[in-house]
């Protein structure tokens, strides 16, 4: 398989190419042109051509377009998730529910066509008129990851879309396979040229070039928080909007009156999904003393019977990680767990499936300290640390700690514990009764402290992000009325 870059509405040739595998069984997946500075430009140049009109097109319009991509991501569903499987490794279920976002937020943001609601208020002044309303940003630049690798972007693409805004995407050099497959349903939609452009390149000149690039207003980043703050530093000097979605250290509180049983599903389902690569996996396990040892037994029974594999065979339950790297980073945070005296109790060793392929055993750590490194720090892998407190309050503010705000859930069958951890747990997600992962597209997403800078993206507030407030005042009095002056007895 080739792919190539799609700039104003053209496949576009690289001068050199790269490389993508399949991590489970490191077998050549796609070569794939490598995207340039220059063409950095020429995608700025098409997207701010494209804007002129795109931005005019009636919203109602811009959102059948939408339908009409959601359409077609549904009959090309499991192509897709079969393509995402394959060049990312997550299994085939997974990746079914990764392309069932992307249609889900193309139909919410096409509905958003009919709606982008602004309001008016009342004005002080007689024969006076006032209203907001949205106008679209310009040219967005899009920087997104490997994990959600048609998911996520859709959270940025469909409302920049949806809101008038032309796109230039830069996608992980890890899942280039997918995104242009994924770019492909937009052209088949017939989207106008220029509007949608995609930039496949390994190393980082190219998304540094789209981050500095004084035509784009602004950008949307989902990764880590080191990059996310390096992106914020150069955002800043040219003034652009910037919206960041960044690492997590996702806890699961469990009660003394939970269902042991259901939380042993949602505790391997939330930790282990996605083999732990989700910005919202759960990767701690607050527990109250008196459940302890009951829910580690359950879980360390269950996590020995997983199943890892190639992601394509549907009774597999763990797929690989993405490359070798993350094999090795997860591999040392497994050791320094040991160093610091916290005791495995399953997995922590590179695992072999017929010897290929990046494969990492499900791995539950016991005795893990609060600050300690395993705790504090975002893996991105199979390993859960159990952490045991005494009570509620202790195991909010153990949460709450976190330098990470992404997704926090508890385990309780008393309300009133419920009701407390939803008031007292300072997350942008929060899950009662169900595991840390598994957010839906009309609400809200993201983070506080280190995950996140006060955006969100998914639900209604992803237009914010791709928005400029316009406030607009009509006059038809035919006379000079000053605002705070004229309408004052005093
Ligand atoms: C992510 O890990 O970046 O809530 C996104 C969830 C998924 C999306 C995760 N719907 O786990």
């Amino acid at each position: 398989m080739e792919f190539q870059n799609y700039i104003n509405g053209k496949w576009a040739e690289g001068r050199s190419k790269f490389q993508t595998i399949n991590p489970a069984n490191e077998e050549l997946l796609a070569e794939i042109a490598q995207a340039e500075t220059a063409d950095v430009d020429a995608a700025v140049t098409a997207a701010t051509e494209a804007f002129k009109s795109w931005r005019l097109m009636p919203a109602p319009l811009r959102g059948e377009l939408l339908f009409k991509i959601g359409d077609i991501l549904k009959q090309k569903k499991e192509e897709l998730a079969r393509l995402l499987t394959q060049d990312m490794g997550k299994v085939i279920a997974e990746a079914r529910g990764d392309v069932q976002e992307a249609i889900d937020m193309a139909y919410y943001m096409g509905g958003e066509g009919r709606r982008l609601l602004g309001y008016t208020a009342p004005v002080e002044m007689p024969n006076k008129f006032g209203m907001a309303v949205r106008d679209p940003a310009g040219v967005v630049g899009l920087i997104t990851p490997w994990n959600f690798p048609i998911a996520v972007p859709s959270w940025k693409i469909f409302p920049a879309l949806i809101a008038g805004n032309t796109i230039i995407w830069k996608p992980s050099p890890e899942t280039p396979a997918i995104s242009a497959a994924f770019v492909k349903v937009f052209e088949e939609a017939g989207l106008p040229a220029g509007v949608f452009n995609l930039l496949l390149a390994a190393g980082v000149e190219v998304a540094k070039a789209l981050v500095n690039h004084p035509g784009v207003r602004v950008l949307s980043f989902t990764g880590s928080t080191t990059t996310g703050r390096a992106i914020a530093e150069s955002a800043a000097k040219l003034n652009k909007k910037l919206s960041l979605e960044m690492g997590g250290k996702n806890a699961i509180i469990v009660m003394d009156d939970a269902n042991v049983e259901l939380v042993t599903d949602a505790t391997l389902w939330a930790a282990f999904g996605t083999s732990g690569q989700r910005c919202t996996a759960a990767s701690r396990l607050i527990v109250q003393k008196g459940i302890a040892s009951k829910v580690k037994e359950s879980l360390v029974e269950r996590t020995k019977t997983l199943k890892l594999g190639n992601g394509l065979d549907e009774t597999v339950e763990i797929g690989p990680v993405i490359n070798k790297a993350a094999i090795k980073r997860i591999d040392q945070y497994v050791q320094i767990g040991q160093k610091e005296g916290a005791r495995a109790l399953v997995g922590a060793s590179i695992a072999d499936v017929n010897g290929k392929g990046f494969f990492y055993s499900p791995t539950l750590f016991d005795g893990v300290r609060p600050g300690s490194t395993l705790e504090a720090e975002e893996i991105f892998g199979p390993v859960l640390s159990i952490i045991e407190v005494d009570a509620l309050e202790e195991a909010i503010e153990v949460n709450n700690r976190s330098q990470y705000g992404l997704s926090t859930s508890i385990f309780t069958q008393d309300v009133n514990r419920a009701f407390t951890a939803m008031r007292d747990i300072f997350s942008g997600l929060v899950y009662i009764n169900h595991g840390t992962t598994g957010a839906e597209i009309q609400f809200p997403f993201g983070g506080v402290r280190g995950t996140g800078n006060g955006h969100r993206e998914a639900g209604q507030a992803a237009l914010e992000v791709f928005t400029e407030w316009k406030s607009i005042y009509v006059d038809y009095s035919g006379k000079l009325q000053r605002a705070q002056i004229d309408n004052r007895e005093e």
